[in-house]
C-alpha cells in the first residue's frame, strides 16, 4: 500500500469514527463506546498525519540539472501530459479528505456540550433561608433558646427545608458576655445563640465537630478551625473565610428566626464574594 492511499485510509477510519461517536452519544451508548469512536477518531487523524509526514520525510532527494529558462514547446507538452497532474489532483483529494475529518470529529467533540445543565443563576449564591423562617431541628421542631443546652451544637434548616444541603446551620449557644462578634453582628446572637453554616469555606465538607470547651468548630476534612465567639474565623487550616453567619433574632412566640439570608454565599472559594445589590441578598 502506497502512503496515498494509507493516509486516505487512516482518514476513513477517522470519519467513521467521528460518525460512530455522534450516532452513540445521541442514541446514548455507554462511555466505553463513545470512547472507542473517540479513539478511532483521533488515532485515525493522528495516523494520516505520521503517514504523511514519514512518506515526505522520506521523499528522495532529486537534483535537477539546471537548464534554460526558456520555456520551450517542448517543456509545455510534458508538464501537460505528465504525472504532476496525477499527483496534484491526489494531494487535493487527501487535503480535502483531511480537512473532512477533523471538521466531523470537531463536530463530535462539540456535542458534549448539550449534555450541560441549565445555568445555576444565582443559585450558588443564595440558600433557602429567609426573613422570617423559623430554625428547626432535624425533626422539624422550632427550637427555643431555652431549649439548648449551654455549649451544645444543633444542627438547623429553614422551616420547611429540612435536610437542604445548602442551607444546614449550626446552631450553638454560648455565655453572651464570651461572644466577641463584630458590631454590626451583635444583634444576630440572641440569649447567646450563633448560627453558622455548616458547610466549610475550604472545600465544602460538612463542619461537624464542635470542642465545646474551647468553643472551636472543626472540619474533618482537612482539619480547618474556626473560633465560634468570633464570628467563626478561621485560626488553623486551609479555609480562609469564616463560616457565614445567620442573622436571627427570637420573634414573639420565643422561637428563634432567621433575619435573612447568610450575607455571603456559603461554602468553598469560588464563592469568596458577597452578595450584590443585583442579587436582591
Ligand atoms: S473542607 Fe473543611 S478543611 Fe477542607
Amino acid at each position: 500500500m502506497n502512503a496515498s492511499r494509507g493516509v486516505a485510509l487512516a482518514l476513513a477510519v477517522s470519519i467513521a469514527g467521528s460518525l460512530a461517536l455522534v450516532v452513540i452519544y445521541v442514541v446514548g451508548g455507554s462511555i466505553q463506546q463513545q470512547g472507542i469512536g473517540l479513539a478511532l477518531a483521533l488515532g485515525g487523524v493522528g495516523t494520516a498525519i505520521v503517514i504523511w509526514a514519514v512518506a515526505l520525510i522520506e521523499a528522495p532527494i532529486e537534483i535537477e540539472e539546471r537548464h534554460s529558462f526558456a520555456t520551450g514547446r517542448e517543456h509545455a507538452v510534458v508538464v501537460d501530459s505528465g504525472t504532476g497532474t496525477q499527483e496534484i489532483s491526489r494531494r487535493r483529494f487527501l487535503a480535502r479528505l483531511l480537512a473532512g475529518a477533523v471538521g466531523i470529529l470537531g463536530a463530535a467533540l462539540v456535542m458534549p456540550a448539550f449534555s450541560l445543565g441549565p445555568q445555576p443563576g444565582t443559585d450558588l449564591f443564595r440558600t433557602a433561608w429567609r426573613r422570617g423562617l423559623r430554625l428547626v431541628d432535624l425533626g422539624n421542631r422550632p427550637i427555643r433558646p431555652d431549649d439548648l443546652v449551654a455549649d451544645s451544637v444543633t444542627t438547623v434548616f429553614p422551616e420547611g427545608f429540612v435536610g437542604r444541603p445548602d442551607s444546614q446551620t449550626l446552631l450553638i449557644k454560648v455565655s453572651p458576655s464570651d461572644l466577641a462578634l463584630p458590631s454590626d453582628r451583635a444583634a444576630w446572637a440572641p440569649e447567646g445563640c450563633v448560627a453558622y453554616s455548616k458547610v466549610c469555606t475550604h472545600a465544602g465538607c460538612p463542619v461537624g465537630l464542635y470542642r465545646a470547651k474551647e468553643h472551636l468548630l472543626l472540619c474533618p476534612c482537612h482539619q480547618s478551625t474556626f473560633d465560634v465567639l468570633r464570628g467563626a474565623t478561621p485560626i488553623f487550616g486551609p479555609a480562609a473565610r469564616p463560616l457565614p453567619q445567620l442573622p436571627m433574632e427570637v420573634d414573639a412566640d420565643g422561637y428563634l428566626v432567621a433575619l435573612g439570608d447568610f450575607p455571603e454565599p456559603i461554602g468553598p472559594g469560588f464563592w469568596d464574594m458577597t452578595h450584590t445589590p443585583a442579587d436582591g441578598g
